[in-house]
């Protein structure tokens, strides 16, 4: 039987105001799950510092191909950490853009690692890491 904890916190009326209406536009039926989802998403951010704990997730990265070695350096950081990269999907944007979605598992200081050594090399435009706990 799962355990539930029941609490009361004090918001300004204002905030939780703000709060209900920003989870109703995202879907959320009441506040508990909104609230449950910010718990969560907080530990995790929290296990990266730990970098204990085995996360799955994935990695966005945008990059122009034409930049001078720019694809064969990411090939290479890539194969580097093959045991954790599961899987890439490459989708080639427009002439010179490319969009790469790496699914990634491992333990999680290392996972960062290896998402900052990509979104850190020279020539990536953007890049974002969405990982979570695979146990809660
Ligand atoms: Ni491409």
């Amino acid at each position: 039987m799962e355990k539930i904890k029941r609490f009361g916190i004090s918001v300004d009326k204002d905030l939780i105001e703000e709060f209900d209406e920003h989870i109703k536009k995202k879907g959320y039926k009441n506040r508990s799950e909104a609230i449950r989802d910010l718990i969560r998403d907080n530990l995790v951010s929290d296990s990266w510092e730990l970098g204990e704990v085995e996360v799955i997730g994935t990695l966005t990265i945008v990059y122009d191909h034409h930049k001078r070695d720019l694809t064969k350096v990411l090939n290479e950081i890539q194969h580097k950490f093959h045991s954790n990269i599961v899987s890439v999907t490459h989708v080639h944007m427009d002439e010179h853009n490319c969009l790469e979605v790496l699914i990634m598992k491992g333990i999680g200081e290392k996972i960062k690692t290896i998402a900052d050594r990509l979104i850190g090399t020279k020539g990536v435009k953007h890049g974002k890491l969405v990982a979570t706990k695979k146990e809660f």
